[in-house]
Parts: C-alpha cells; sequence; structure tokens
C-alpha cells in the first residue's frame, strides 16, 4: 500500500470538501432533525459526504467508507482499508455559528489507524498524522505531550454530561470539574481531539461517541503520546458508539482511577 500517496489525495479531497462547505453558505442550507429535535443533520452534511464517497469508490474501489450520514458501506469489520468519516462534526455549530466544526477522516488498515485528519474548516487549520512519522498542525510538527496536574489542567466536557445521567455518577464528575483548572464546552468532539494532542486542552471525555467522531483524532492523539480509551481504559470500539476520554500521560489515569465511575 503506498501510504504517501494515500495521505497526499486524503488531504486535497479534504481541502478542496472544506471549500465546497465554505461555499454553501452563500446558498440556503436546508435543515433536518434525526433521533430527536437537537440532532440535526443538513444537506452539506450530505452532500459532503457523498462527495467523499464518489472520489474514493472511484479511486480506491477495494477500500471501505463508514460516514456517519450513511451513504458508505455497511461495516461490519475492520477488515482492510476503511475510511471512517464524519464529513461535519458539529454541525449545530455549522448552523448557528457558521464556524468551530471540522471534518474528520481516520483511516484504518485491518483496524490499526494510518492517518488521521482533522481540518477546522473555517479556521483553516489542519491537524494530521501517519502513524509513527508524527502528528502536525499545519506544517508544525506538534511536540509529545508532557504530564500536567488535574489542579493545572483544562478539561472539554459537553455541560449536558455534567448533569445527573445515566452514564456517570454525578458525584465523580463534580468532583472532577471542581478540581481541575477549569473547564471548555466546544461541541466538536473532533476539535476537542485536535486541542488535546496540540495542547490547547489537557483532556476531553464524553460518555457517548461514534466512530467518526474520534477515527482521525484518535490517529493524531496516538502520535503526541496522547491517551485515549473508553471509561473502562480499553481501545474505543470503532463499529459503535463508546464512552470516551483522551487527556495526557497521568492526567488520564488520575481522571480514571480517582473521578471517573461509571453507573
Ligand atoms: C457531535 C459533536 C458533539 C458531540 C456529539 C457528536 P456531529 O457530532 O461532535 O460535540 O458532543 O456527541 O455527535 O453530530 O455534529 O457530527
Ligand atoms: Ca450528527
Ligand atoms: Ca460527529
Ligand atoms: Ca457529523
Amino acid at each position: 500500500m503506498n501510504w504517501g500517496l494515500i495521505d497526499r489525495y486524503a488531504k486535497s479531497l479534504i481541502k478542496e470538501a472544506g471549500h465546497k462547505i465554505r461555499v454553501s453558505f452563500f446558498n440556503n442550507i436546508d435543515i433536518d432533525s434525526k433521533s430527536d429535535a437537537n440532532d440535526l443533520v443538513t444537506n452539506i452534511d450530505r452532500e459532503v459526504e457523498q462527495f467523499f464517497i464518489s472520489r474514493i469508490k472511484r479511486d480506491f474501489p477495494d477500500h471501505k467508507i463508514l460516514g456517519e450520514e450513511g451513504f458508505g458501506d455497511d461495516v461490519q469489520s475492520l477488515d482492510g482499508v476503511i475510511w471512517i468519516l464524519d464529513p461535519i462534526d458539529g454541525t449545530m455549530n455549522f448552523i448557528h455559528q457558521k464556524r468551530n466544526f471540522a471534518i474528520s477522516l481516520g483511516i484504518y488498515a485491518e483496524g490499526v489507524g494510518m492517518l488521521g485528519y482533522i481540518y477546522d474548516v473555517m479556521g483553516n487549520d489542519f491537524y494530521h498524522a501517519a502513524k509513527d512519522e508524527g502528528a502536525y498542525f499545519n506544517d508544525e510538527r506538534l511536540p509529545q505531550l508532557e504530564v500536567t496536574a488535574l489542579s493545572e489542567a483544562v478539561i472539554g466536557v459537553n455541560a449536558s454530561w455534567v448533569a445527573p445521567n445515566r452514564y456517570m455518577d454525578h458525584e465523580g464528575i463534580i468532583q472532577l470539574v471542581q478540581a481541575c483548572r477549569g473547564t471548555r464546552s466546544y461541541g466538536s468532539a473532533a476539535m476537542e481531539l485536535a486541542y488535546v494532542s496540540s495542547g490547547r486542552l489537557d483532556a476531553y471525555m464524553s460518555m457517548r461517541l461514534s466512530p467518526w467522531d474520534i477515527a482521525g483524532g484518535m490517529i493524531i492523539a496516538q502520535e503526541v503520546g496522547a491517551i485515549a480509551t473508553n471509561m473502562k481504559g480499553e481501545t474505543p470500539h470503532l463499529l459503535g458508539q463508546d464512552t470516551f476520554i483522551v487527556a495526557r500521560p497521568g492526567l488520564h489515569e488520575t481522571m480514571l482511577k480517582d473521578h471517573i465511575r461509571l453507573k
């Protein structure tokens, strides 16, 4: 497999898709809801996913695609090469803010993450990594992350997950929020993963994410020494939803051991 070629191809495809998204703001955007009234999707999410799929199917007919909007393959195993795509991560931000959303893509071979990309479309910031070759913010190589104490950590967490919920012991999460330096909610899991990898956040966690939210970011995180697991400390599932936590080394252990208690 010529991974250098696939890397160049994927980068240019993502840039082209980003351009399509920026141009879409000049036209009317159709908004629908999916599982509930606040689970939003637009014609642009769908069109961008279809754009990726038509190109990948034409140029890499043996590869499979797992995409959020369901136009890709019915992927039941991690065999072969799989492109795991979120055409717009942060659709609510896309609609309400017209910024703070990303294209997220991870390319896996036999379940191993080979190439990861997160493109902040409006900021024009590109995060990418290749397995064992380091991670980059635009053209700048990202350094290995150093250990940070919880008392000095800024943690990304959605406020809705801090409210009592059926996944996690509420006292533990209150203690965590009180023990850290601060919390932030950005509304795009992929961007929050990119922020942890580039040191802008020290940790990010969620009670329920899908493979396309984390597939690209996990490869980038791995290259800078961030630890990404589910809340049981295991490798997150790439074929279904799972809990998720990514953090600097040391901090990940403290959060899981001392604060995070699943129900
Ligand atoms: C969502 C965003 C959000 C996270 C949700 C995801 P979408 O992705 O990443 O930050 O909290 O769980 O579903 O639907 O905007 O691609
Ligand atoms: Ca969605
Ligand atoms: Ca998403
Ligand atoms: Ca999405």
